[in-house]
């Protein structure tokens, strides 16, 4: 699959529509169009990845080859940069908005996948995502009484986000508790729906994680060592993950009853 046509621009920073040549449309994502988001890509790719291993409703993910000529017809926003041809490309869902342009409109409406919101949050704190917010969660209204959610923008996650190291990665992670999408989707689950997500993470073959891992095109510049250490905090992190939790529900004063 690579992209054949520019579409336009995206959101408010650098992610761009283009057009594939399996006829649809994808979300791309540079490496490195801006110097201090050296893991951007890198981050989206493997929590897309993960996700996609635990049935998350992410879209399809796919590292593409850009040929100069394709690249050098986007117009290019003033101190970016479009470095290299291996980039990131997201199959873009059609009819989907970000969650904090319909939000008025999603109380009351059954979530058709609501039994995927602790997944979600259970996720995004292994990851330690920093970036959920009201524009990365996109809401697909399907008519007059239901909805689906959709996680996309996975790009700063990791503890050192954009410019995670051997170093930042067995520091303390820190975590967005506060998110406004974490208390809507806290309204909506129980408590052993989430202690069921941890599961699911904690059940990941370690060989799945080492796939995508290795998978990380070399373009990318992660070495063995670097490629090791997000492994070993992918491991030990999802081991903290019922105190994590626990944390998570005493800071929204969750009370199931
Ligand atoms: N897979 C997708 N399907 C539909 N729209 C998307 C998709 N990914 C991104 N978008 C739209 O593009 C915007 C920017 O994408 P995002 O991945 O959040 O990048 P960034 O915030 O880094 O610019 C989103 O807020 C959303 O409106
Ligand atoms: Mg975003």
């Amino acid at each position: 699959m690579k992209p054949i046509r520019y579409l336009g621009v995206l959101g408010e920073d650098y992610a761009r529509l283009f057009l594939c040549d399996d006829g649809h449309p994808y979300v791309v994502k540079f490496y490195r169009v801006k110097h201090y988001r050296k893991r951007e890509v890198v981050n989206e790719y493997v929590a897309g990845r993960l996700a996609t291993k635990l049935h998350l409703p992410v879209s399809t993910i796919q590292i593409v080859n850009i040929p100069q000529e394709l690249l050098s017809t986007i117009p290019r926003v003033k101190g970016s940069r479009l470095q290299g041809t291996v980039h990131l490309a997201l199959r873009f869902i059609e009819g989907a908005l970000p969650y904090k342009e319909v939000e008025r409109e999603v109380s009351n409406r059954i979530i058709t996948n609501r039994c995927q919101l602790a997944d979600l949050i259970a996720f995004d704190l292994w990851i330690a995502n920093m970036d959920r917010s009201r524009s990365n969660l996109l809401i697909h209204l399907k008519d007059r009484d239901r909805l689906s959610f959709h996680m996309i923008d996975h790009g700063k996650c990791f503890p050192g986000d954009y410019l995670w190291n051997e170093s930042t990665l067995i520091e303390p992670p820190k975590y967005r508790f506060d998110m406004p999408i974490y208390k809507w989707a806290l309204n909506q689950i129980t408590r052993d729906e989430l202690t069921r997500s941890i599961q699911k993470i904690c059940s990941l073959h370690d060989t799945d994680i080492v796939e995508i891992l290795n998978e990380i095109p070399d373009e990318w510049e992660v070495s063995e060592k670097e490629r090791h250490a997000l492994f070993s905090y992918l491991k030990m992190n999802r081991g903290h993950l019922p105190e994590i939790v626990e944390s998570f529900l005493s800071f929204h004063t969750y009370d199931e009853t």
